[in-house]
């Protein structure tokens, strides 16, 4: 949707097809963090009035380790701060604005298929309704995550994929409850990490890391809590309210980076391309700056005939999300307990975590990073 925004923008015609409905993806819970870049593009694109009313400016973020709490200050550190926003509602500001804009969205696009990305006239098809449709064009934006057609459609020997599989996940939950802090905690216990969020002042996300074979019946809301506050420490814990869960799901962590992310006439952007563990919130923002990237490839051909910006797009997105890559897979071995992990092992993450706190230097980086490296 970021992408056809930015090419309708600039005079370049495109259609999204999503393969469910508006309401389905509204739904979703996903992430709730935004950078600063992607701050900026809602404002560049005029959808950020609702996002500045409703979202929450945070300069900066908690770590906790067992239990102490410290402060990273991402205003002080690095002059950005990052806006909590649900993803869920950039999805709706985007899909409410769509007309307006000219932005054509086909809904419940079945059976997507992608055709002759290796020729000059590629094509999609998809069923609509019961009735097969066809679009010819120049380009294809495979926009549709790890399990889409797109990345399906490159043949295997052209896509080298490189992985981290985590042996644990996150239970997530979200409660009508105000949240424990006015910023997030990011906690590393002994009995594993937790993570205290939040959507608005009146909405709490919350997270405890979990084993991949936990079953969610074996979760009800008071195990929760507890767990939590337990591993968010007692000064955090004592400022918890509790409350009914109205979602509670478990998702596994895992790393990968597919290259290059164009094959032919088709760009691969965002979760078709490369996947990060939730710690960080890198997913969306990644995407985002994905499609910044290819917006100005896009516009720069058809504007000079240039292929110049087509051919250095793979190049020029992977240098980013490499780096994304790193700080996600950082903080995620920081934070986490991880199976077989022996005395040594929790002494360097403790070690580390004392040393981030006392270190200005060691901050900037994770502040640097988690407000969002500049888009070179
Ligand atoms: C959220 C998720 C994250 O992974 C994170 O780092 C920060 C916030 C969230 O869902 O609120």
């Amino acid at each position: 949707m970021l992408l056809a925004y930015l090419l309708r923008q600039a005079g370049v015609e495109a259609v999204v097809l999503e393969r469910r409905d508006r309401a389905y993806v509204e739904s979703r819970v996903r992430a709730g963090v935004l950078e600063q870049i992607a701050v900026d593009l809602m404002a560049r694109l005029g959808l950020d009035g609702r996002m500045r009313r409703e979202g929450l400016m945070h300069a900066g973020t908690k770590l906790a380790s067992d239990g102490e709490v410290f402060r990273i200050d991402f205003q002080a550190l690095t002059g950005s701060s990052v806006m909590v926003y649900g993803q869920q509602e950039v999805m709706a500001d985007l899909f409410d604005a769509a007309d307006a804009h000219g932005v054509r969205v086909v809904f419940d696009a079945e059976d997507v298929r992608l055709n002759g990305i290796d020729t000059a006239r590629p094509s999609v098809t998809w069923r609509k309704d019961g009735v097969e449709q066809r679009l010819d064009c120049d380009f294809i934006a495979g926009c549709d995550g790890a399990h889409g057609a797109s990345r399906a459609a490159i043949p295997p020997d052209a896509l080298k994929t490189f992985e981290r599989v985590y042996p644990f996940g996150w239970l997530g939950v979200l409660a009508e409850v105000p949240p424990c802090d006015h910023e997030l905690i990011y906690s590393n216990h002994a009995r594993g990490f937790a993570l205290a969020s939040m959507r608005s002042l009146t909405r709490s996300r919350y997270y405890v890391q979990c084993a991949l074979d936990e079953r969610l019946e074996d979760w009800p809301d008071e195990r929760f809590w507890d767990e939590l506050c337990l591993r968010l420490g007692p000064e955090a814990a004592a400022r918890v309210t509790r409350g009914p869960s109205f979602e509670k799901s478990i998702a596994p962590l895992r790393s990968a980076v597919s290259e290059p992310m164009r094959h032919g006439a088709l760009f691969l952007a965002g979760d078709a391309a490369h996947i990060v563990p939730p710690t960080g919130a890198k997913g969306l923002n990644l995407a985002a700056s994905d499609v910044i990237m290819l917006s100005e490839a896009l516009v720069e051909f058809y504007a000079s005939n240039s292929r110049a910006g087509i051919d250095g797009y793979s190049a020029r997105a992977l240098a980013r999300v490499w780096k994304a890559e790193r700080f996600s897979w950082w903080f995620t071995s920081l934070t986490h307990r991880f199976p077989g992990m022996d005395g040594f092992d929790r002494g360097m993450q403790v070690a580390e975590l004392a040393y981030i706190r006392q270190s200005r230097a060691a901050q900037t980086m994770l502040a640097e990073n988690y407000v969002g490296l500049p888009l070179e």
